[in-house]
């Protein structure tokens, strides 16, 4: 009898142990690890399960249609104001690229039509009409100073609780107002300088409110204090603002120019405006 007990402990016992261990490994192959250098990945990555009030708010949005209108036919009297061409295909124009498009000439970012490597493959960015991500003003463009491949993985991990300075180390930025003149206003701008009343053009961004719905309602960021409202955290990058890229063309080809980097992912560094 004592024998059988014995055994019948034994073997309860194991099996809790195996399903301890399991769980274990699960919960590890659970955590991603975050890739080794930024690189932009698209918002479409950003939709789904994580963000999609936020995703399809933006693509109904002016940011999610920048590409479109590079087009030729498109939006004739303002390039025409801009002294563009109004029936000429700029949607392969490495002038226009940076402002209407995500991480063009960034690791990751977007690459137009006629894109090669050495070898002659075409490597141009796959677009997909009915999912816009790279080849529009994506998320990254906003939020992230060398694109969101590496916190993306942190945002995963904590399930979105996590702190600002977490993927802040990963060059996610929080200085909003400051972001939009990576575009606006920027002196390489061919549309001059219209100035941009921050206060309005922000709640034109992504108004999500009417893309919150019972399926994605545990994507709310400050839904019953579940997570926590990041508003009141401070980030560094919102104490000073980045400094914005600025660039020339080398033989045709966007080059970034030296000393305007906002961030260096090798020393996870950010660099501010004097
Ligand atoms: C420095 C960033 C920047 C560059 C470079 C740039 N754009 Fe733009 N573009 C913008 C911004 C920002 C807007 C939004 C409104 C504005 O500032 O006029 C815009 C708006 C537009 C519009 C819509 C204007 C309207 O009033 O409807 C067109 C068309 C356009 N751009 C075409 C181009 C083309 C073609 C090129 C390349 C020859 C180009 N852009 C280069 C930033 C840029
Ligand atoms: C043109 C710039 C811009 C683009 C593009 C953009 N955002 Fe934002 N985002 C902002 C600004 C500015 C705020 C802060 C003000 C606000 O909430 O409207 C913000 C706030 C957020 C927040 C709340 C963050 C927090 O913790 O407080 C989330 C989440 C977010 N954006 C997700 C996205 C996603 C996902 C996309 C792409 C589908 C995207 N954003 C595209 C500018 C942008
Ligand atoms: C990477 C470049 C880029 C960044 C960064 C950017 N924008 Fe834009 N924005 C554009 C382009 C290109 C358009 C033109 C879209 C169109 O006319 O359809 C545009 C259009 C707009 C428009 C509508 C046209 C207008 O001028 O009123 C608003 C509003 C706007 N942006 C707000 C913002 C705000 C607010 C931010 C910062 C939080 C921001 N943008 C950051 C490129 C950018």
């Amino acid at each position: 009898m004592r024998k059988t007990l014995k055994t019948i402990s034994l073997i309860l016992f194991s099996a809790l142990f195996l399903i301890g261990v399991a769980d274990n490994a699960d919960a590890k192959r659970k955590k991603k690890k975050i890739p080794k250098k930024p690189k932009y990945v698209g918002a479409a990555k950003c939709n789904g399960s994580c963000h999609d009030p936020y995703y399809q708010a933006w693509v109904n949005s002016p940011h999610g249609k920048t590409f479109d209108i590079l087009k030729p036919g498109e939006r004739a009297d303002a390039k025409k104001k801009a002294k563009l061409d109004p029936e000429k295909d700029y949607t392969a124009d490495p002038q226009c690229l940076r402002c209407h498009t995500t991480g063009y000439r960034q690791r990751g970012g977007f690459k137009p039509a006629g894109s090669k490597n050495k070898k002659g493959k075409d490597t141009s960015t796959k677009i997909d009409p009915e999912e816009p991500s790279k080849e529009q003003v994506g998320c990254e463009m906003c939020h992230s100073a060398a694109g969101g491949g590496q916190f993306r993985v942190v945002m995963k991990n904590t399930k979105g609780d996590f702190k600002k300075a977490e993927t802040e180390k990963y060059g996610q930025r929080w200085d909003y107002e400051n972001v939009c003149t990576r575009c606006h206003n920027h002196p390489k701008s061919p549309h001059g300088d219209g100035k941009l009343d921050y206060a309005k053009a922000v709640a034109t961004v992504h108004p999500t409110e009417k893309y919150f719905n019972e399926d994605n309602a545990d994507q709310n960021i400050v839904k019953d204090g579940k997570v926590k409202d990041r508003a009141k955290e401070k980030a560094k990058s919102e104490e000073k603002d980045l400094r914005i890229e600025d660039w020339k063309f080398k033989k045709g080809k966007l080059k970034f120019a030296k000393g305007t980097r906002p961030y260096s992912s090798k020393k996870k560094k950010f660099y501010y405006k004097k």
